[in-house]
């Protein structure tokens, strides 16, 4: 509970002349020790903290676009985030045009006099895609528009897209920058030009932070140098091992990971992120969903579950999970298909993370 000390003093607490607290929803200690520290990450004075990731996207919304606007979403986007942008923001009469962020001459012709917004992630999900952030941001800038980058699978350790032109970045802090599964947060940052409706729209819409969930995320942060870099490590080491267990011809029929050479975006990856190519890997097996149970069933070491950036390494399976939802031609056209398996690379040893890789398709293919 905060105190006035008169109604003069409560006047100037919430019309914002005065620093202080009056109430959770318009600001608390614990959200500023946590925006403070993201600001300082991010390169950014402006920073929201809320209740999660998808809340950090709504917040995007609702305070940059206003009925009559377009906006370019990425054809690669989170489920939910999709789902919002496309079906949500058009409720709202916020109109939209599915890109392929990696298709840089086909955004600059889908932008329209009334384009105010692109969303795109740093790195995309199952396919491990990468933004060029920077092209991106000129292309947008040069029509008028701004790009928002959900940064969640990259974290500030490895990319800070503000610094790389970006005018917005959002985190679901439930997952690596948070790090231990406890947390439902999310973070929206960006630059002066975007902020000034923010703060408001954030308290009025309900979107702030819990005081607790943002003290325990602020623990959380103080490892995620630590856990990112930990993490990448691990990863470069699994994607190397399922990518020798494809060549050696097992159930693995391919493997999607930036770190690796062979994959598309490698080079645009070394340059862009930096300490590692993150936790996130997907591979594909032969067969479908029934060879996918059989491989969970036979690695009870690593969990199923549809979350991540946990310390641990966790599994998960798109078409049955985060991508439920698409049809047969939708998820194939993001190369998910019944024998698809994201993996969010933890802190173990790796020893213990390829033993365990390993049980899994010995007892797949048995
Ligand atoms: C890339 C990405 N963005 C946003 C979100 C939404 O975050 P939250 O679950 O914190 O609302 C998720 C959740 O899985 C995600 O993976």
């Amino acid at each position: 509970m905060w105190e006035c000390d008169d109604t003069e003093q409560a006047n100037r607490l919430l019309e914002g002349t005065e620093a202080g607290y009056v109430y959770q929803r318009d600001g608390h200690p614990n959200a500023d020790v946590f925006a403070d520290l993201c600001g300082q990450l991010h390169g950014s004075e402006h920073v929201a903290v809320t209740s999660s990731g998808m809340a950090a996207l709504s917040l995007a919304v609702l305070s940059q676009l206003q009925q009559g606007d377009h906006l370019l979403v990425s054809s690669q986007l989170y489920g939910r985030s999709e789902w919002l942008l496309t079906g949500e923001a058009g409720r709202l009469g916020i109109t939209h045009t599915l890109v392929d962020a990696l298709d840089l001459d086909a955004i600059e012709q889908a932008l329209q006099e009334n384009t105010r917004l692109l969303v795109v992630e740093t790195i995309s999900n199952p396919q491990l895609r990468v933004a060029d952030i920077a092209a991106l941001a000129e292309i947008v800038h040069k029509a008028g528009a701004r790009l928002l980058v959900d940064n969640t699978f990259a974290t500030p350790i490895l990319c800070q897209p503000l610094a790389l032109g970006a005018d917005l970045v959002m985190e679901s802090v439930s997952k690596m920058m948070n790090g231990h599964g406890d947390v439902m947060l999310g973070m929206l940052a960006g630059t002066q030009q975007c902020w000034e409706r923010v703060p408001r729209v954030c308290a009025g819409w309900g979107l702030a932070s819990s005081p607790m969930s943002s003290w325990l995320a602020t623990r959380g942060l103080a490892t995620m140098h630590l856990r990112m870099a930990r993490a990448s490590e691990n990863a470069l080491a699994v994607a190397q091992f399922l990518a020798e267990q494809q060549q050696a011809g097992s159930l693995v029929v391919d493997v999607q990971y930036p770190g690796l050479p062979g994959h598309p975006d490698h080079d645009l990856a070394s340059r862009q992120l930096q300490g590692g190519f993150g936790a996130m890997i997907s591979f594909r097996l032969a067969g479908d969903s029934t060879m996918a149970d059989r491989f969970l069933a036979a690695a009870p070491g690593l969990a199923f579950c549809p979350s991540l950036g946990e310390t641990s390494t966790t599994l998960s399976h798109p078409a049955s999970t985060s991508h439920r939802g698409l049809s047969e031609q939708e998820a194939a056209a993001l190369g998910i298909t019944a024998g698809t398996i994201r993996l969010s690379v933890g802190i173990e040893s790796v020893e213990f993370i390829t033993q365990a890789l390993a049980q899994g398709l010995a007892g797949a293919a048995s």
